[in-house]
């Protein structure tokens, strides 16, 4: 979806919206799952789905771009269809992370977080994503892949729809 294509919940997410809502003490609180929610639905966070959330909440659009800004997997950039984190961090880059997340770049033709070609695949690499008894790491989407090499990544990420 462009940056400008007019954005809304659709009625089962305005639901779980709303259903968020009866969760938190204040509307701040909710505003992190609401923007996940919104990310889920559209790929990214565009500037018509800030204005939607920021009427929707009554925030202000500024502070949602604050947020947005301070979380790595919150995009103000349009991504591709599949996420990929690879770990740079100390355990995994002693065992070659950060040659894994360059090669990945190079194989891929693409930069950090940068849509491949196709629109399938942004690569981003990582702090510590919590499984260092698996360095190095990467993970795709929701799944974890641990002791790879560049060749076992590549392939991984080329079996990808
Ligand atoms: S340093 Fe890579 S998972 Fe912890």
């Amino acid at each position: 979806m462009s940056q400008t294509e007019k954005f809304e919940f659709t009625p089962d997410r305005l639901a779980l919206y709303k259903e968020y809502l009866t969760r938190y003490d204040d509307i701040d609180s909710a505003l992190l799952p609401t923007l996940h929610l919104a990310q889920e639905q559209n790929g990214w966070l565009s500037d018509s789905v800030v204005a939607y959330i920021s009427e929707l909440m009554g925030l202000p659009s500024i502070r949602i771009k604050e947020v947005i800004s301070f979380y790595d997997m919150l995009y103000d950039q349009p991504v591709g269809r599949n996420i990929v984190h690879v770990c740079t961090n100390i355990t995994c880059s002693m065992f070659g992370g950060r040659e894994i997340y360059s090669g990945l770049l190079k194989h891929f033709e693409t930069g950090y977080l940068t849509p491949t070609r196709d629109g399938r695949i942004s690569i981003q690499k990582m702090e510590c994503l919590g499984a260092c008894e698996q360095a190095p790491c990467m993970r795709v989407n929701n799944d974890y892949v641990g002791n790879i090499d560049l060749q076992s990544a590549i392939s991984k990420l080329e079996e990808l729809p």
